[in-house]
């Protein structure tokens, strides 16, 4: 069965109590178990990683790779803005990663307009809440049906 790794960056363990009026109230527990529920209906298996360090983040990535995940959703957190480190974890690894943000970053301050990852990423979703992540697995399996037909496609 195709397995995804769903990468959470730091401050989303607060999910739930970290500025609800930004992030909603849903927890990071019951926004991952909404997603092993959509893995039963859909045919894939979340694999769910959250750390607040970066090295750990891209420990991770690594191990995705060498561990045969077909691809990443990650919400990279305040990382994705400043973390040149998981830019490049991410490019060392072949793997389609899909960005996704619970916030809309444009709404926000200037500097969280700014993503280190977004051109490098085969999608990006961002700005609808919990729902961000059912559509980044959505457009990631399309992306990967997509490139068994045409390994080209990028
Ligand atoms: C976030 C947006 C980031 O700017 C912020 O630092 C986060 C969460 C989001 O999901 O909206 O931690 O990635």
């Amino acid at each position: 069965m195709t397995r995804i790794l769903i990468l959470q960056g730091p401050n989303l363990n607060r999910l739930g109590t970290r500025e609800p009026a930004q992030y909603g109230r849903k927890t990071l527990g019951e926004i991952h178990e909404e997603i092993l529920r959509m893995g039963q209906e859909e045919g894939f298996s979340p694999v769910f990683f959250q750390s607040n360090h970066e090295g750990a983040l891209i420990d991770r990535i690594h191990q995705a790779a060498d561990e045969g995940i077909a691809g990443i959703v990650a919400n990279l957190g305040a990382y994705t803005h400043t973390s040149i480190a998981i830019r490049d974890a991410i490019l060392s690894v072949n793997l389609p990663v899909v960005e996704v943000h619970l916030s809309n970053v444009y709404r926000r301050e200037p500097f969280r307009t700014k993503s280190l990852i977004s051109d490098i990423a085969a999608g990006v979703i961002g700005g609808l809440g919990p729902v961000v992540y059912r559509l980044g697995i959505l457009g990631l399996l399309a992306f990967l049906e997509q490139k068994k037909q045409d390994p080209t496609a990028h």
